[in-house]
């Protein structure tokens, strides 16, 4: 498309978004916070923005409910990615481990809350695909697993640090390192999936994903490196708390 129209077409999509969007906008999110639907240097929200006025829907019983997972049996090693999928050795990279809370709007602890997780190895490659990134895969390392919050709302779970990689979004566009997170609330739409960052990555001044969220809600996102939280001759600790709906909400990848 020439750049006239790709010009044309973000000016009318932002004329879109303003004179149907804001006015319909769900109240119980923090729009200081959360992402806009449509930031066009993240190419692909140009096509997925709503570009009509939302739809809010009275919430049903069923959106009142959700799964329950107190009674659901994970595997043994779910919650450790450096031994969930070990053939002949361990996984390359920096082992790290993620600890945090999961809390309500109103700052209460989340039990047996589902989590699970999926990320790229360190070479930044992932198993899937459609990643063809020239990058190793890892024998012994899958990339996604899953723990639970326990009584207190809290969770932890082990994982090598994932790298860097590229991806189409513009010239030389690299993701930051990240881990992706999906959470079950206590409802259907309290469901979360967000991603996690690390703390001074050079990549996130340019990463348009993680820029996209406003400036209020960038740092919900970011971990913070924490001494007790490591583990002496074994990983790094990282703390990342995550709160599901309301006014401090961790920001969405999905809103
Ligand atoms: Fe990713």
């Amino acid at each position: 498309m020439p750049t006239s129209h790709k010009f044309v077409l973000l000016v009318f999509l932002e004329l879109l978004k303003n004179n149907f969007m804001n006015d319909f906008e769900d109240s119980s999110f923090d729009l200081e916070i959360q992402p806009s639907r449509l930031y066009p240097e993240y190419t692909s929200t140009i096509l997925r923005a709503p570009t009509k006025p939302l739809i809010i829907l009275k919430k049903s019983l069923a959106e009142r409910t959700g799964p329950i997972f107190k009674d659901f049996n994970l595997g043994i090693l779910d919650h450790d990615l450096t031994k969930n999928a070990i053939k002949n050795g361990e996984p390359l990279g920096e082992r790290i481990v993620v600890q945090g809370k999961v809390l309500n709007e109103k700052g209460q602890p989340m039990p047996h809350t589902l989590i699970e997780i999926w990320q790229a190895n360190a070479a930044g490659r992932y198993v899937h695909k459609v990643d063809q990134h020239d990058a190793p895969l890892d024998p012994n390392f899958l990339g996604s697993g899953r723990c639970m919050t326990d009584a207190e709302g809290n969770y932890r779970f082990y994982t090598i640090k994932p790298g860097a990689y590229p991806w189409g979004n513009h010239p030389n566009a690299w993701r930051p390192n990240h881990i992706h997170f999906s959470l079950f609330g206590n409802q259907i739409s309290s469901r979360l999936i967000t991603q996690m960052y690390f703390p001074g990555d050079p990549l996130l001044e340019y990463d348009p994903i993680y820029q996209a969220v406003k400036a209020k809600g960038r740092e919900l996102l970011i971990s913070k490196f924490d001494l007790d939280v490591t583990e002496p001759n074994f990983a790094l600790g990282y703390r990342f708390d995550i709160v599901l709906r309301g006014h401090n909400a961790t920001p969405f990848e999905n809103r």
